[in-house]
This record gives structure tokens, C-alpha cells and sequence, in this order.
């Protein structure tokens, strides 16, 4: 039946998301798939059940598509979607959420501080380097991309970042920065037959892959295999495998950690569950070093798709 490739929406990660959306649509039909784009911020997401579509592929980014809206909409609707289900989706767009199950299962995350707007004053956002110490990156807990993210080097530039932070989400999670090495790792299938990926080491232009050297530049690098020292490697994935199950996440997603280059130790940052597919994304890249192509990845997740 017919398949629609969810992609655009409403979040921050719009762009990112129809990148995603339309390379996924391009592989699908290459393979013979009878799929549709279809943007949910300019369609009412009834007209899925309407037009008779079979099966979603989600490529939608941050909220309102990897956040458990979409999903759960669909379960409303009874038509099959990749990734994982409604719960999984909407902790896991939830760093701090994310976090607190995380140490919850004794798992290492970068300690942090939730500001929740109307909750805090500007002496807690004082504090915050004393608990976290320098520097320490702000973020919205449910964005991606690094968009309205900041590496805080000094106290002074604290209040501004919390600000920018707080145009794009009222909760604010601020995160001990890790000085290491930058890894990500994708897990593909579901239950016993999830299985990591090669892990992919970035290197961006002075350590700071945000968004433009995320998507638009040409000088980041992406190593993989990664290079770490004998065991790491087999460590990360053992280690993403388990936030994948602890989450209960399903068909695909990929985690990002830090190795913090003192002690080794790696740190899980978050777990995306409707990872990026666009040219310059990882899942796609980590999979093609395992020999998996971008089509064939399409219809891997596809094939996934559940209720
Ligand atoms: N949030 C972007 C799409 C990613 O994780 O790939
Ligand atoms: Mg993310």
C-alpha cells in the first residue's frame, strides 16, 4: 500500500527534517515503494487515514513528530509508523527526562541543572557554574541539532545563554561539559534483534559541531571506522544498545556520547529517535560502513514500521 514519508513539521529542526524526508522519499521510490511526501504543519494529519496511506515513515525532527504527538496520532488511527512508540518517542526528545532514567539504571550521563521557566531566579543561574563548572553547555531539553545551544566559557555569559535557550523551550537543561572525544552510534531493529551500528568519531573545525558544521559545511570530519583504542568501541555500542532497551526504543535510533579523554569514560548525551537522513547525517554513514546502503537502510526502517 501506499506510504507516506512524514517530514517538515513544526519544530525547530523543520529544515533538517524535509533534508531527511526527501532523501528518504527519493531511496523509497528507487526501490519501487509507492511513497508520498507529507507535511503534517501544512496538513491536517486526518487526511493520512482519508488518502488511504498503509504505513508512515517518520523523518519528522524534534517536537511535534519525535516527541510522541505524531506517534501517538497514529496509534489513534491505527496506521503502522517507524521508530519507536509513544512513550519512548516522548521521553527520549526529553534530555533531562532522559537523563533521570538514565541514572535511574545506574547509566553515565554529564551531571546537570534544570531550569524550568517561572521556577528560577537569577541567583540560580549563578549557581550553576559552581555546580557544574566551566565550561558547561545550555541547551533546550527538547531540541536537536544543537539549535540554541551554548558553550558557556565564562559566568558572564551565563544569563544570555540561558536566555537563547529559553526562546526555544521553558525547560533548560545546563550540562557539565565533557572534553573529550565526540561519538555517536545508531542501533537498528527492535527487542533481541537490535544491533549497534559502527560508531562514527567527530571531529569538527575547533571542537564545535553545531549546526552549520552539523549540515552545511565541509570541514567536519567524521571517522569510521572511529579509531578509539581496542575494547572502546565495543563498549559504546554494549552501552547504547542498553539506553536503546532501558527506553524501550524500537527499529532504529542513535545515540550521541562523550569520552571524556582523561579517565575513558563515556557520558550518553541523548537518544534520537527519528535520527537525521540527510547527506551529511551519520546513521547513513555508520551504515554504509557496516554495507548497508542509504536505500537499503530506507527499507530496513520501513520495514519496522509497527503499531
Ligand atoms: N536531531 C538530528 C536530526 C539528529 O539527531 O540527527
Ligand atoms: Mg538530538
Amino acid at each position: 500500500g501506499k506510504v507516506a514519508v512524514l517530514m517538515g513539521g513544526a519544530s525547530a529542526e523543520r529544515e533538517v527534517s524535509l533534508m531527511s524526508g526527501n532523501g528518504v522519499l527519493q531511496a523509497l521510490r528507487s526501490r519501487g515503494v509507492d511513497a508520498h511526501a507529507f507535511d503534517p504543519a501544512e496538513r491536517g494529519i486526518g487526511e493520512l487515514k482519508t488518502e488511504g496511506f498503509a504505513r508512515c515513515f517518520i523523518a519528522l525532527h524534534g517536537r511535534f513528530g519525535e516527541d510522541g504527538t505524531v506517534q501517538g496520532a497514529l496509534e489513534l488511527m491505527g496506521i503502522p509508523y517507524t521508530g519507536s512508540g509513544v512513550m519512548a518517542s516522548s521521553m527520549a526528545i526529553d534530555k533531562v527526562m532522559t537523563k533521570r532514567v538514565l541514572l535511574s539504571e545506574g547509566l553515565p550521563t554529564p551531571k546537570y541543572v534544570l531550569l524550568r521557566k517561572g521556577a528560577y531566579s537569577s541567583a540560580d543561574v549563578d549557581a550553576v557554574p559552581d555546580a557544574l563548572g566551566l565550561p558547561l553547555i545550555v541547551k533546550p531539553a527538547r531540541e536537536g541539532s544543537s539549535i540554541g545551544l551554548t558553550k558557556v566559557m565564562n559566568r558572564a555569559d551565563m544569563a544570555q545563554a540561558v536566555e537563547q535557550a529559553s526562546m526555544l523551550d521553558a525547560d533548560i537543561l545546563c550540562e557539565q561539559f565533557v572534553d573529550g572525544d565526540e561519538v555517536t552510534c545508531p542501533v537498528l531493529g527492535s527487542g533481541s534483534t537490535a544491533q549497534a551500528l559502527p560508531v562514527i568519531r567527530i571531529v569538527a573545525p575547533e571542537g564545535n559541531y553545531d549546526y552549520q558544521n552539523k549540515y552545511f559545511t565541509d570541514t567536519t570530519q567524521y571517522l569510521v571506522p572511529c579509531g578509539l583504542p581496542e575494547g572502546e568501541e565495543a563498549a559504546i555500542q554494549q552501552l547504547v544498545l542498553q539506553v536503546f532497551r532501558t527506553l524501550n526504543c524500537r527499529g532504529w535510533a542513535r545515540a550521541d556520547v562523550m569520552i571524556d579523554k582523561v579517565t575513558r569514560k563515556p557520558f550518553l548525551l541523548e537518544i534520537n529517535t527519528s535520527p537525521g537522513m540527510t547527506g551529511h547525517s551519520l546513521v547513513p554513514m555508520s551504515a554504509r560502513a557496516a554495507g548497508i546502503s542509504y536505500e537499503d537502510l530506507c527499507i530496513e526502517v520501513l520495514r519496522t514500521a509497527a503499531l
